[in-house]
């Protein structure tokens, strides 16, 4: 009897630590962080039409991508490496980039990385030529000033862009190259595929090698000089509320802008508090506070959301995804009702997760309804016609994209 219930809790033990443990991290506790290595995404851009735009999509980002390896430095805000980031779907990635002896590394503020630009490119590149249909959004950002270094940022970046043998071949096939000096639209993502957006915040205005991060084709929200960990962060989610809100009624208006929203914040906190709250639970952080904001059918399509130490849940959120069900496939974001608005002879499926049934509740700006073609493949599916269903971030109507295996947690290189 007493061995089997400690069998029975030994049991227990493994599957809780097994879901506790990928949300935990460094004492720190957090629906909604850490965890996007459980999220296999690796191609959901892919079968989304060509003519799609960039702005229409919910992109999840990472802000200061590369401060995986710093483990407690006040400068960490990732705890995945970039690899891990480009299988979970993570499409938007913050690089800061210092001169230092003449190459380029990367860097947040006075902190070294461990990695240097070739790295990021040498990943990017080889994400791209394994899954081709996919883009990468890069801010390229110039980091404080050159340490001990003869040349400058740009005369580095076009060194690494048309001479680094390691490099150059890479850039001329993957960067994007705007049709126009300073171009004027953002462009689709039939454009993107396999290609590297990149947002200029260095050298001159009207850009020359993607778009500036001062443009005004980008609308960004970057409220992340916060005081405390009180007042300061209830401010920071009203920001990010706000940075949604618009970015949601923005891109149903069309509007052409690429919203990007940062639920980074740092200066009176420490970025792993501003995202996953405090260790003893007192405060609340900006990644459970948005997540459950936007898993409650607040907002719509999102823009890029730019986030520090994201879980699955979150970039699920930002993604299409399978609600919850993991054994299921990947489902395309792109608020979907628009989608098949579009492209009416698309197929469109409603799929709802195990336990939930589409609703017909109460009209508002959550909900719409929407007609859609038949495809009974898969049993959880939800195939009757014409169902209301909240196309918050909850529930929606997805596109299909091929089975994907069932995830399992990737292994984190160092
Ligand atoms: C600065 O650059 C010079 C010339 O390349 C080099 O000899 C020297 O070691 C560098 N100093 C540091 C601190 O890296
Ligand atoms: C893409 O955006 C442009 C400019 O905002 C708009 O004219 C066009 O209709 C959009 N295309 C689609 C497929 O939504
Ligand atoms: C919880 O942690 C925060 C910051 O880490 C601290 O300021 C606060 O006093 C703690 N609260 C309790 C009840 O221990
Ligand atoms: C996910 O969906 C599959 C296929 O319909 C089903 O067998 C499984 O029980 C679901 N799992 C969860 C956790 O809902
Ligand atoms: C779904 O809606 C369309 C358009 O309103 C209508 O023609 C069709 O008959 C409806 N289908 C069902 C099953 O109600």
């Amino acid at each position: 009897m007493r061995l089997s219930t400690s069998i029975f809790s030994l049991v227990f033990c493994a599957l809780a630590a097994q879901k506790g443990l990928a949300e935990q991290y460094l004492g720190y506790s957090s629906p909604y962080s850490f965890d996007a290595n459980y999220q296999h995404s690796s191609r959901w851009m892919t079968t989304m039409p060509s003519t799609t735009n960039l702005t229409h999509l919910s992109i999840p980002g990472t802000h200061d991508t590369m401060t995986s390896v710093i483990v407690g430095s006040i400068y960490q805000c990732q705890n995945l490496h970039l690899r891990t980031q480009l299988q979970s779907g993570i499409r938007f990635f913050d690089i800061r980039a210092r001169l230092n002896n003449n190459e380029l590394l990367i860097y947040h503020q006075n902190q070294y990385t461990q990695h240097s630009y070739v790295e990021v490119l040498t990943i990017f590149f080889n994400f791209l030529e394994a899954n081709p249909g996919e883009t990468i959004l890069m801010r390229l950002k110039e980091e404080l000033t050159a340490l001990n270094s003869t040349i400058d940022f740009l005369t580095a970046f076009n060194y690494y862009r048309l001479n680094d043998p390691e490099t150059a071949p890479g850039c001329a096939k993957h960067f994007w190259v705007p049709p126009t000096l300073g171009p004027t639209y953002v462009p689709t993502l039939g454009d993107l595929r396999s290609k590297i957006l990149i947002l200029q915040n260095f050298g001159s205005d009207p850009a020359e090698y993607g778009i500036k991060w001062e443009s005004p084709l980008l609308s960004i929200e970057d409220d992340y000089d916060i005081p405390d960990l009180y007042a300061g962060l209830d401010e920071k989610f009203q920001a990010i509320t706000s940075g949604l809100t618009s970015a949601h009624n923005g891109i149903d208006n069309n509007n052409g802008k690429l919203y990007l929203s940062h639920l980074s914040a740092s200066v009176g906190v420490l970025p792993i508090e501003a995202a996953a709250g405090t260790k003893n639970g007192s405060v609340v952080g900006m990644n459970d506070r948005t997540g459950s904001w936007l898993q409650s059918g607040n907002g719509g399509r999102t823009g890029v959301v730019i986030i520090d130490f994201p879980g699955q849940q979150l970039a699920k959120s930002n993604q299409p995804n399978s609600l919850n069900n993991h054994s299921t496939p990947t489902y395309l974001l792109f608020h979907q009702y628009k989608y098949h608005t579009l492209y009416p002879k698309s197929k469109i499926l409603y799929f709802l997760s195990k336990n939930q049934t589409p609703t017909s509740t109460s009209a508002s700006s959550n909900l719409i309804k929407a007609s859609h073609t038949h495809n009974t493949k898969s049993s959880n599916m939800i195939t009757s016609s014409n169902t209301t269903v909240n196309i918050g971030m909850g529930r929606g109507a997805y596109e299909v994209t091929p089975d994907m295996p069932k995830p399992t947690p990737q292994p984190q290189p160092r």
